[in-house]
């Protein structure tokens, strides 16, 4: 693997959590990070200079949808992906697993692959490991995963193991596919609950030598304290120079817990998806710009927010784009959900460095509030 690597930076004295640089071929980030989600190849209403403007670090896009549209072989004629989307930073790449178990209602899962109905058409299609990781190699991204199953919660211990035992051999499968030096293969620790499945994933997945790991199986529906527990299972088993990236979840709560327990990388379609319909994560918790007392409202979305939303308009006019549907709006509040999210990562970070993320916590949510998300 060239030009991926990670390295550990400090340890918060106070809370245990991790201070980063992960190296990639598109450049250094740091870490504990969130990855916007741009899973068409782009992060919906927001362009790559102002991704760079709000200091993004890496962002996300998606094997499943990019194969059904447009196809991995026009990514990979325009130059790869960070061509095709005028993104130089880095990109990272879902399998397609999590979207065929959460998308596909016909699905058959065998040995080979999985069998499901497309999004677009509910045309017949199979993906494998190695297909999954043949689109990634011509999608071009900087960090790729494996082909997993993320398998429903609740399940049976036995499912699980099952599951848990064919996701291990489609690790391999997918690792002995993989062509590119130059893109770092991720392993994903599934398991759901089960402690002892937890340890035996991310103990087989260590035994294959992955450059980094990731946590999948959480947040499909457990609550809170279960995902804590999943991720304290999986993370004790994983090595400390190596990057852990805890899929799909990046609300600002979970940041930080997330941070406290040793991730390093996140992601979410939380902010812009919200964003659309008008919610908006602030400092002082969510508000909702439809809301009748903000027509007069001249004062920026969040007054501690320094992105190109909150310094250059004020609630009144974000709450009339959004009341008449202008896309502008949409974009605007994209902008300053996905910004408060990396300027959280930034204050985890430098929390860390200065030895308070447990009082960093306290104080965020003394003013977030407890059971906001
Ligand atoms: N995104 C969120 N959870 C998961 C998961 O378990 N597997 C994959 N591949 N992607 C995810
Ligand atoms: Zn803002």
């Amino acid at each position: 693997m060239e030009g991926f690597w990670y390295e550990l930076k400090h340890v918060c004295k106070q809370s245990g959590a991790r201070y980063g640089i992960l190296h990639t071929p598109h450049g250094d980030v740091e870490t504990p990070m969130f990855m916007p989600v741009g899973t068409l190849a782009t992060v919906k209403g927001i362009s790559p200079e102002q991704l760079k403007e709000m200091n993004s670090q890496v962002i996300l896009a998606n094997t499943y949808h990019l194969w059904l549209r447009p196809g991995e072989d026009v990514v990979k004629q325009a130059g790869g992906l960070h061509k095709f989307m005028n993104y130089d930073g880095p990109i990272l790449t879902d399998s397609g697993g999590f979207q065929v178990f959460s998308l596909g209602k016909t699905r058959k899962i065998e040995e080979e692959g999985v069998t499901f109905k497309s999004i677009v058409d509910g045309k017949k299609l199979f993906l494998s490991p190695e297909k999954a990781i043949q689109i990634q190699n011509d999608l071009g991204a900087d960090i790729i995963m494996s082909f997993d199953e993320c398998a429903p919660y609740p399940c049976t211990h036995d499912y699980m193991k099952q599951s848990v035992e064919r996701t291990l051999r489609w690790a391999k499968r997918g690792k002995d596919a993989h062509q590119r030096d130059d893109q770092a293969l991720f392993g994903i620790v599934q398991g759901g609950e089960y402690e002892d499945l937890r340890e035996l994933s991310a103990k087989e997945l260590v035994k294959m030598d992955f450059p980094g790991y990731s946590i999948g199986g959480t947040s499909v529906g457990e609550p809170k304290d279960v995902m804590y527990k999943m991720i304290d299972d999986a993370i004790k088993w994983l090595p400390e120079d190596k990057p852990r990236y805890l899929m799909g979840v990046g609300n600002p709560i979970d940041l930080i817990e997330g941070a406290i327990r040793g991730i390093d990388m996140f992601d979410c379609v939380l902010p812009t998806r919200v964003a659309r319909h008008g919610a908006l994560m602030t400092h002082s918790g969510r508000m909702n710009i439809n809301n009748e007392k903000y027509k007069y409202d001249f004062t920026p979305v969040d007054d501690k927010c320094h992105c190109y939303t909150c310094r250059n308009y004020t609630r009144a006019y974000l709450r009339h784009l959004h009341k008449c549907d202008e896309i502008f709006g949409k974009s605007l509040l994209s902008i300053h959900n996905v910004a408060f999210l990396l300027q959280l990562s930034e204050d985890i970070r430098t929390a860390i460095k200065e030895d308070r993320l447990l009082d960093f916590k306290e104080e965020f949510l003394n003013s977030y509030g407890r059971d906001v998300y």
